[in-house]
């Protein structure tokens, strides 16, 4: 793994980046994606791609998704433990009233519902949200964990409520006396959803919820660490995940297996797709190198809902379109190791639960903002800028020549 060289700082403080010193070699090329590259040391979370292990903080993923509520997920990203009762109590308590949104976060929604794509919708509208700051320039831990709180408690009514715009349909008020994921299902789908589809999102949002230095994480840590704000930070994670290779993915996923149809053509069409050039959505992954364990919590997620959503046959057609893609990416892809990833689930699963296809990576950034937020508190902890070099590849000592002359 290489790592970068740390520079002459002795007093550097332990959670500080290395700075990247890159060797002029074109041996060097593979890292221009930064794989292997430790950018920084986080006690948030771990991914083993070898073993197929992902950690939060101290706790295996299987350990957490079913088991924990995604409240205290958040609580335990933030503050290193799972909450006691009265502790879980509390931030529930203020979650809920955080759910009111300032009244410029509402215009942003009418405005973005008009016409804007969703993960361009919750962008514009996040950053709106600095609007009730009670001070923007305290930059202490606590105001911070409060940015943290407003930001997980409001995502979700904000994806609600551009979703009930957008479709006709009025934004209903939120509730106060329930979870986060089942207030989230109300006011997007107009009604008190069953327990069962409550219980699944919130394993689906405890399995997103940090994974270690992606993207979108990296992103919100970069501008965390120029002394920006939490909610800059945040917007500029959600235009990272919206891309298809990060958090764009379940989308595209669905409408192949819907394409595919039925298991006995999933074979067929994964060989024409890969041989006409074509990367198979949700397999693959950077770190992991075996199967993503994000995939199998949300495949038993999606497998218990089965029963009461009537989606078996689904399941059991993506259960073949996973073997023969992941069958057909060994053999034309040797030695890559392309196995599926915390996509190809999550598809089947937020469609039973009844969520629009295009609110797919909306709702992973529901989750992935408990992680973004507490990646944030972290990296603000260090005070270091993250400033990497680039190498200049380009031709040096041009002679200005007027445009008249050109
Ligand atoms: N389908 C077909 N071929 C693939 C796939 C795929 N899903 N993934 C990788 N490959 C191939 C590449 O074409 C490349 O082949 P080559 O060496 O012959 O050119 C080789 O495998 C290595 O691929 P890289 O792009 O170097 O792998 P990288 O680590 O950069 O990519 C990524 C990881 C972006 C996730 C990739 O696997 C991919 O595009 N997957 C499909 C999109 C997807 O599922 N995204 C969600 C990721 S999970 C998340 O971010 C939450």
């Amino acid at each position: 793994m290489a790592r970068l060289t740390k520079p002459h700082r002795e007093a550097e403080s332990e959670m500080s980046i290395p700075t990247a010193v890159p060797q002029k070699n074109p041996a060097d090329a593979p890292h221009t994606g930064l794989e292997g590259v430790i950018a920084a040391r986080t006690e948030l979370s771990d991914v083993d791609g070898r073993a197929g292990v992902l950690t939060v903080r101290g706790y295996d993923i299987e350990e957490l998704a079913g088991n924990a509520a995604f409240e205290e997920v958040a609580h335990l990203l933030w503050h290193g433990a799972l909450p006691t009762a009265t502790e879980l109590r509390e931030l529930q308590g203020r979650l809920s009233g955080y759910r009111r949104l300032p009244e410029e976060t509402s215009v942003a929604i009418e405005l973005a519902a008009r016409r804007m794509p969703p993960m361009d919708a919750l962008q514009f509208i996040v950053g709106s949200l600095i609007a009730d700051d009670p001070d923007p320039e305290d930059e202490s831990r606590e105001a911070n964990l409060m940015r943290a709180e407003k930001l997980v408690a409001r995502v979700p009514v904000i994806v609600a409520g551009y979703h009930r715009l957008r479709s006709g349909q009025s934004v209903l008020e939120p509730r106060e006396d329930c979870s986060l994921a089942a207030n989230f299902l109300y006011q997007l789908l107009g009604k008190e959803q069953p327990a069962g589809e409550i219980r699944g999102l919130d394993t689906y949002l405890v399995t997103v919820a940090d994974h270690g230095m992606n993207a979108s994480t990296f992103a919100a840590r970069v501008i965390a660490s120029t002394a920006s704000d939490m909610y800059s930070a945040v917007t500029g994670a959600l235009g990272a995940l919206k891309g298809r290779l990060h958090g764009g993915a379940p989308g595209p996923a669905l409408q192949m297996i819907e394409e595919i149809g039925t298991p006995d053509r999933a074979e067929a069409w994964m060989r024409d797709a890969v041989a006409s050039g074509r990367r198979l959505m949700g397999f693959g992954h950077r770190i992991y190198k075996v199967r993503d364990p994000r995939a199998e919590v949300l495949y038993q997620a999606a497998e218990a809902l089965a029963d009461e959503t009537g989606e078996q046959q689904a399941l059991a057609l993506a259960r073949e379109v996973e073997r023969a893609g992941v069958q057909v990416l060994a053999e034309s892809k040797p030695g890559r190791n392309l196995n599926t990833n915390v996509e190809f689930y999550t598809a089947l699963l937020l469609r039973e639960i009844g969520l629009p296809q295009d609110l797919f990576t909306p709702t992973f950034a529901i989750g992935r903002t408990a992680g973004w937020t507490a990646h944030v508190l972290e990296q603000q902890a260090t005070g270091r800028l993250i400033r990497p070099q680039s190498e200049y590849i380009g031709p040096r000592g041009l002679r200005y020549i007027p445009v008249s002359q050109r």
